[in-house]
C-alpha cells in the first residue's frame, strides 16, 4: 500500500536525524534505511508499477519530491563530516621534524628502515677540486653543450671536412645533421674565445663521448678537463708551469710533469702530457695523462682572433685515469655503476 504521508513523514523524520548525525557511519545507515534494497523509498518506487494508472503520477511527484529533501542534506552532511575526518587524519599523521636527530625513537626507525645516508659521485667531487684549483690561480670555469655542433667539435678546431685526424676520435653522429656527441672538452675552446673573447683563462670539465666498448679500461661515456689560456707573449714554459702546480695540487708535491711530442691538429707544436706519480705503497713512474699544446694560429682564426698578436696553450686531461690514479682504482667499471659502496668510498672526501 503507497501510503503518501507516512513516507513524507520517515523521510522527515530521516533527514533530521541526518542533520543531527556527527558519524559518516551513521549517516550511511539513515541512508540505507531510505535508499537501500529493502530501504522506504526503493520498496514505495517498486509499489508505483502496481498503483491503478491514475494514482501513479501523484505518487511518483511524492517520490521525487522526498528525494529532493534528502538528497541536498546527505551530500552537505557528508561533505561536512569527511572534511572533519580528513583533519582528525592529517592530525594523527603528523610528523614532528624539529624532533632532535639524536632521539632514540628517530635512530630506531632509520635503524629499522635500514637507511643510509648517500654519497656524492667521486668524478663529482674530482670535477669540483679540479674547478677550484683553477680558480685559485685565477681562471674562469667555462661549460659547454654535450651534444655539440660538429663546426665546433671538428672543424672550428683545424680539423678539415676529410682530414684523417677525424678518424682519430671515434664519434657518435647526431640524428640531427651536422651534430655530435661531442667527442672531448675541446669544443669549449672555441666557444669560449668566440662569446668571450681575448685574454682568455678558462678550464673546463665535463663530459665527452665516443663509441668504445665498456670494458675494464674504457667507457663510451667519460669525463676530460680542457684548459685554455690565451693572452700576448704566453709560451710553452708557461704550459710546463701551469701543468706542473695543478698536477701537484692533483697528485701531491712530488707530482711534476713532462711533454712527448705528439700531434692534433688544435695545436702546434702538439705534445701528451705524462705525471710522475708516486704511489702510497711505494713505486713511482711517468703515467699519460692526456694532450696539450700550443694552439694553432688557425684555431685562433676561425674565432676572429689575430694569431700575430695572441697566442696560447691548451691542455685535455682524462678525469677517470686521474681518479684511477689517486685512489688506484683497477676497474672502470666500479667508477661507473654508480655503487654506494664505490662513491661513499671515494666520494665523501673534499
Ligand atoms: N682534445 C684532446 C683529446 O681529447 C686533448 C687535447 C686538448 C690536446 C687540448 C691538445 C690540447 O685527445
Amino acid at each position: 500500500m503507497f501510503d503518501a504521508e507516512k513516507i513524507q513523514k520517515d523521510v522527515e523524520d530521516f533527514t533530521k536525524k541526518a542533520k543531527e548525525t556527527t558519524s559518516l557511519i551513521e549517516l550511511d545507515n539513515i541512508r540505507k534505511v531510505l535508499f537501500g534494497d529493502k530501504g522506504i523509498i526503493t520498496l514505495a518506487s517498486k509499489m508505483i508499477g502496481k498503483l491503478a494508472p491514475e494514482e501513479r503520477a501523484g505518487a511518483g511527484k511524492v517520490l521525487s519530491s522526498v528525494r529532493a529533501t534528502f538528497n541536498p542534506v546527505f551530500e552537505e552532511v557528508k561533505e561536512k563530516l569527511e572534511s572533519v575526518e580528513l583533519k582528525k587524519q592529517i592530525a594523527s599523521e603528523k610528523v614532528d621534524v624539529t624532533v632532535e636527530s639524536g632521539d632514540s625513537s628517530v635512530a630506531s626507525l632509520s635503524e629499522r628502515l635500514n637507511s643510509t645516508l648517500g654519497a656524492r659521485h667521486p668524478i663529482q667531487v674530482l670535477q669540483e677540486d679540479v674547478a677550484n684549483f683553477f680558480q685559485s690561480i685565477g681562471w674562469q670555469i667555462a661549460s659547454g653543450p654535450e651534444v655539440e655542433a660538429e663546426w665546433y667539435n671538428f672543424d672550428a678546431l683545424n680539423f678539415g671536412p676529410d682530414h684523417p685526424a677525424r678518424q682519430m676520435q671515434d664519434t657518435f653522429y647526431g640524428e640531427q645533421l651536422n651534430t655530435v656527441l661531442r667527442t672531448h672538452t675541446s669544443p669549449v675552446q672555441a666557444r669560449s674565445l668566440i662569446d668571450c673573447g681575448v685574454p682568455l683563462y678558462i678550464a673546463c670539465p665535463g663530459k665527452v663521448f665516443r663509441t668504445d666498448e665498456l670494458d675494464s679500461t674504457h667507457t663510451p661515456v667519460f669525463h676530460q678537463c680542457e684548459g685554455l689560456a690565451i693572452d700576448k707573449g704566453l709560451t710553452m714554459a708557461n704550459l710546463k708551469g701551469t701543468l706542473d702546480a695543478f698536477f701537484k695540487a692533483m697528485f701531491g708535491d712530488s707530482a711534476k710533469a713532462r711533454l712527448r711530442p705528439s700531434y692534433f691538429p688544435f695545436t702546434e707544436p702538439s705534445a701528451e702530457m705524462d705525471v710522475w706519480f708516486e704511489h702510497k705503497k711505494g713505486g713511482a713512474g711517468w703515467i699519460e695523462l692526456g694532450g696539450c699544446g700550443m694552439v694553432h694560429p688557425n684555431v685562433l682564426r676561425s674565432c676572429g682572433i689575430d694569431p700575430e698578436v695572441y697566442s696560447g696553450f691548451a691542455f685535455g686531461m682524462g678525469l677517470e685515469r686521474t681518479l684511477m690514479l689517486r685512489h688506484d682504482i683497477q676497474d672502470m667499471h666500479d667508477i661507473v655503476e654508480g655503487d654506494i659502496r664505490f662513491s661513499k668510498q671515494y666520494g665523501l672526501e673534499s
